[in-house]
């Protein structure tokens, strides 16, 4: 564990990732007692900034809502300085060295450094690089926390992964998902190997299929340029959905260690077939139906004709005893009707008979917003009739557990990092075969321009297809969604 005497270093201290999540998240930290005393925190990065440009820039998005909480923050900005250098040659890292051992010097050993890359990937291997030689402590004491694009497909991922390896070896490497930090999405081991009436029916015998959903109610808004290139299924379902979908699916682990959770992860990925292009629903958002929200191509810097996609719906299907002609579709769109995103397992209709058209159970794990987990169920409605209605068994963590703070996912992240836990991170040949399911459908949406993705307006559910899609799956709607 990374204890006292830990210096924590964020690269890329002027950009919006360390803006908006790494520095709230050591805030929120700290705040709570969580960082290692006398903690040190440098900020690096190529902009010119005075220490006070520093301080200002990194606590905008501090959540202090009163007066203890605002001294806190200024003692924790105490703690925090601003090394200016280049990610290229030597003369950075050796100033950020020099700074780091100064404060070094003052504390008793163990000195721990953890680097944390907020950066683009064009500069990431330079960094990794420049660390490695100038600013390296030794075995056992350094981390190195990295951030998506790991690549745009499996040969630019590979090329990274190789770029790094002779460099930083695999325990020190952490590579961030956030979802994986979320409360919900950590709450699925335990969930699922934890409860026997989930664990005994967890199969195709049981389930009909399984959603995992991601909604957003906004488009991308001045991002538009640069998510041109990536589009949504880069951006969130390669790697968020993905993972979440892993953990659903896999075999029990050994152990809920991190090796033996990963390996379990690893192996039900290689299960699943490679996607192509008829597994797929594309679209793209338009203006809103009343025209007061932009379509994406009114965004700046997206061409005309941009084919790039803002929703995806994917069929997954996984070839092992458990789960085969299980549908798992995976979908996950920007400029919806609502921001939400959650698992839904839906359940095999009950055998005919007894009562007809009996909806389906189905097992809702809502990952944000308001975490809960509901199942519905149907019971006879209460009172002097024999009539039968849909209801929940009911898990709402803000009614249940309303004192408890739930942390930040890069908060959660970031604090298992200094404790040395890789479960929550992705590993090198996980990340290889996420890649390899998705590559080959990416290539063809990239370069095949008879692919257009289907039109859809801003606040909306989605393209129109969707529904049919959907049922062509074997989901049946219950009218509860
Ligand atoms: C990021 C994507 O990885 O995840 C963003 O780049 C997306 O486009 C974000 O908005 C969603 O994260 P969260 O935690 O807000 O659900």
């Amino acid at each position: 564990k990374f204890g006292d005497g830990t210096t924590i270093v964020v690269l890329g201290a002027s950009g919006d990732l360390a803006k908006k999540k790494t520095f709230p998240a050591l805030f929120g930290l700290y705040r709570n007692g969580l960082l290692p005393k006398n903690v040190e925190i440098i900020g690096y990065a190529r902009s010119k900034m005075t220490q006070e440009e520093y301080h200002e820039r990194i606590s905008h998005y501090f959540k202090t809502p009163d007066d203890q909480s605002k001294e806190q923050a200024k003692k924790f900005l105490e703690n925090t300085c601003y090394v200016q250098g280049p990610y290229d040659g030597a003369e950075g890292y050796q100033r950020l060295n020099e700074k780091i051992e100064e404060f070094e010097k003052k504390k008793p050993e163990p000195h721990y450094r953890l680097f944390y890359l907020a950066l683009p990937p064009s500069v990431f291997l330079e960094a990794a690089n420049g660390l490695k030689k100038y600013v390296y402590p030794g075995e056992g004491k350094a981390r190195i926390i990295i951030e998506k694009p790991f690549g745009h497909d499996l040969a630019s991922s590979r090329e990274l992964q190789d770029g790094l390896a002779p460099l930083w070896k695999e325990s020190e490497i952490f590579r961030i998902d956030h979802y994986l930090g979320k409360e919900m999405v950590k709450n699925l081991n335990i969930l699922r190997f934890g409860n026997q009436f989930l664990s005994a029916v967890w199969d195709k015998n049981t389930i009909s299929n399984v959603q995992i959903s991601f909604k957003e109610p906004f488009g991308t808004e001045g991002r538009g340029g640069y998510f041109n290139d990536i589009g949504i299924i880069r951006d969130v379902i390669q790697n968020h959905l993905l993972q979440v979908l892993s953990i659903l699916a896999m075999e029990r682990p050994v152990t809920f260690g991190a090796e033996d959770i990963r390996d379990e992860k690893v192996k039900v990925l290689r299960c699943v077939d490679i996607l192509n292009i008829d597994d797929v629903i594309l679209g793209q958002y338009g203006p809103s139906e009343d025209g007061k929200k932009p379509g994406y191509t009114d965004d700046d810097g997206v061409p005309d004709d941009s084919r790039a996609v803002t929703f995806a719906a994917l069929h997954l299907q996984i070839h092992n005893d458990r789960w085969e002609g299980v549908p798992f579709i995976l979908r996950a769109g920007k400029a919806l009707d609502e921001g939400k995103v959650e698992i839904r397992v839906q359940f095999r209709d009950v055998t005919k008979g007894v009562v007809d058209h009996l909806p389906r159970n189905e097992l809702v794990i809502r990952i944000q917003p308001s975490e809960s987990i509901y199942m519905k169920m149907n019971s006879k409605l209460p009172g002097l009739t024999a009539k039968n209605i849909v209801t929940d068994l009911d898990l709402t963590y803000n009614r249940r557990y309303s004192d408890v703070r739930i942390p930040e996912a890069y908060e959660s992240l970031i604090l298992d990092c200094l404790k040395g836990d890789h479960t929550n991170f992705v590993r090198n040949d996980e990340l290889d075969i996420s890649w390899k399911i998705f590559t080959d459908l990416l290539h063809k949406i990239d370069e095949d321009k008879s692919i257009v993705p289907e039109k859809y307006a801003y606040g909306s559910r989605g393209p129109e297809r969707l529904k049919q899609w959907l049922r062509d799956r074997g989901y049946v709607r219950n009218g509860t969604e």
